[in-house]
């Protein structure tokens, strides 16, 4: 089947990138969320980004040309009419089972459904759906724009077919796949998140401050971003609920989570998003 139009369900950070890039890459988008302010503040952000990456050159085509291939509509089932499919709601086991369920009733048989999840078993989320085996895992990097990589994660049913396509998709999206199997945190996650984790655990204890942890990390180690900056881009709380999907899938002591993460998501502090987290940001 040749995909041409897209659905991306929610309009957050990653589907507000996933729906920019796949417009950048030529396709149709539908782009559904509950509240028009979301949809809007998305458009926002996506032109913002464009204007960036026209200024730089790093894209030709016209921006209005872009945004004008993406629809936006706070009704799910807006989506009926595309040709494949992706879920990028926060990571909530039953706001994701409402919708896939929900789409998988209005899409037409042939459709193949993805989740962006960043930790989720994708085998059970496909066996919700009465289509597992065209149901697989689509997980892109943030900022979507700017990073190359998408981990593609199978479920037990995904046919081969559906990864092949989904892979072609991928690549069509200018991205890298790379596939992971189906397990807590999959591979990416798996080792990010831990990292952080322990970079959390060595402010908490004092070995070193928070620019001194990131400076470490940075200049010893070449990342682009130290991990305590890195968390603030990911999200407090989205760090923190990871380490319980590891906590609780591997159910082993290594993966608990450090008491000043919960604290900080206590307090409000989910990073860039809240304007404060290791850091303070402007609103
Ligand atoms: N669109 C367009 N341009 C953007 C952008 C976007 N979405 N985001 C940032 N930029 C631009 C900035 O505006 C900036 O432009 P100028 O140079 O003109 O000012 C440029 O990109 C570079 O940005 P910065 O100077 O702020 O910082 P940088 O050089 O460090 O690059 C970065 C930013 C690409 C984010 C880099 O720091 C990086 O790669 N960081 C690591 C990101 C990462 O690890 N992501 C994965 C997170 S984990 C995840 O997503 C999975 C999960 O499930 C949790």
């Amino acid at each position: 089947m040749t995909i041409k139009k897209i659905g991306v369900v929610g309009a957050g950070t990653m589907g507000t990138g996933i729906a920019q890039v796949a417009a950048s890459s030529g396709f149709e988008v539908i782009l559904n969320d509950v509240g028009e302010d979301y949809l809007q503040r998305s458009l926002k952000i996506i032109d913002k980004s464009l204007t960036k990456l026209s200024e730089k050159g790093k894209i030709e085509e016209d921006k209005e040309k872009i945004l004008s291939r993406i629809k936006t509509t706070t009704s799910l089932p807006d989506l009926k009419e595309v040709d494949f499919a992706l879920e990028a709601v926060f990571e909530d086991f039953e706001v994701k089972k409402k919708i896939l369920l929900e789409l998988d009733k209005l899409l037409a048989p042939s459709v193949i459904l993805t989740s962006n999840t960043s930790s989720i078993s994708i085998t059970r989320l496909g066996a919700l759906t009465g289509r597992p085996s065209q149901f697989m895992g689509m997980h892109f990097m943030n900022p979507v724009p700017l990073m190359a990589l998408v981990e593609l994660i199978r479920g037990m049913a995904t046919s081969q077919e559906t990864f092949d396509e989904v892979k072609t998709l991928a690549e069509k999206l200018g991205k890298v796949p790379v596939e992971a199997n189906d397990f807590p945190g999959f591979i990416s996650n798996r080792i990010l998140i831990p990292m952080i984790n322990e970079a959390v655990y060595a402010l908490m204890e004092g070995v070193g401050s928070a620019e001194a942890i990131d400076t470490v990390l940075k200049l010893g180690m070449n990342h682009p971003m130290g991990p305590l900056a890195l968390a603030d881009l990911i999200g407090l709380d989205v760090c923190l609920d990871i380490m319980e999907v590891l906590h609780e899938g591997f159910k082993d002591p290594k993966y608990r989570p450090c008491p000043l993460l919960r604290k900080m998501v206590d307090a409000g502090y989910l990073g860039r998003k809240a304007g404060k987290g290791f850091y303070d940001y402007e609103k």
